[in-house]
């Protein structure tokens, strides 16, 4: 299982903070955010991985995590993404690192009170498709922000829509997606959304077409810090108080 960590993006949602730095290096708690994105993957015995990042800021990561021996890292490779492409590009540029491997990926924006670890190992156990990490949000404005799945009654995944005005479940798809390897040969069918990005969400509906999607509802905490500055401010909170990833 290889583990790539997706930290590109303007961030603009969290302007101006991110006008001087990436939004990954933001602090969180006592730490800068991608750490906690790092330590979640170490958790779920994810020792090599790859951290997709752009922007101005680059070079910033390799001063936080180094050879990320420190975090329990044993093999740390690094991409540049040149444009945002959005998250399905980024992910592309893992396709040679990856190979035959199965992939867990995550934003580094996205935080989880609890480990997430007992996924990692049912998909790892038997990689086939795609599995989700689905969170529970009640609150159907902040679904509109989101990709929302639509279930039907067996509770399987019927499809995934994006932002929706009209959020179809109570759930939305956080930001860890566990893949086989066959997602690479899937990102190069995609073509660009309106937003001119190759969407993560095309990805996970080519999987819902094909049949071969499943999902766990994770438990616990789960914030996007990079949705807004309240959502940064609500994930700090949590944080400091109760702690991130833990067992
Ligand atoms: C992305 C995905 C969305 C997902 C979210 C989780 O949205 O496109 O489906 O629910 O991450 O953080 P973005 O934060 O890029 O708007």
């Amino acid at each position: 299982m290889r583990g790539v960590i997706l930290a590109g993006g303007t961030g603009s949602r969290l302007h101006p903070l991110t006008r001087i730095t990436n939004k990954h290096l933001l602090p969180i708690g006592d730490r800068p955010m991608i750490s906690y994105g790092i330590e979640a993957l170490v958790k779920a015995g994810v020792t090599e991985m790859m951290v997709v990042t752009g922007g101005t800021h680059a070079g910033e990561f390799l001063r936080l995590l180094s050879n990320g021996q420190e975090f329990g890292v044993e093999r740390l490779l690094y991409a540049y993404q040149e444009r945002a492409g959005g998250i399905a590009e980024a992910l592309g540029l893992a396709a040679q690192f990856v190979g035959d491997d199965a992939a867990v990926v995550m934003l580094a924006d996205n935080i989880f009170g609890r480990s997430f670890v007992s996924s990692v190992r049912r998909f790892s156990d038997k990689p086939q498709g795609a599995r989700l990490l689905l969170a529970e949000v009640k609150d159907p404005a902040h679904l509109r922000h989101l990709g929302v799945p639509e279930l039907d009654e067996a509770g399987r995944i019927v499809r995934i829509v994006e932002k929706p005005d009209d959020p179809p479940s109570t759930y939305c798809v956080t930001g860890v997606y566990l893949y086989d390897s066959g997602v690479f040969d899937v990102i190069r069918t995609l073509r660009p959304s309106g937003r001119g990005e190759l969407e993560i969400t095309d990805v996970n509906n080519h999987y819902v077409a094909e049949g071969l999607i499943d999902y766990d509802v994770q438990e616990g905490f789960w914030g996007d810090a990079g949705e807004s500055i309240d959502a940064y401010y609500a994930v700090n909170d949590h944080v400091r108080r109760y702690g991130a990833n833990l067992d």
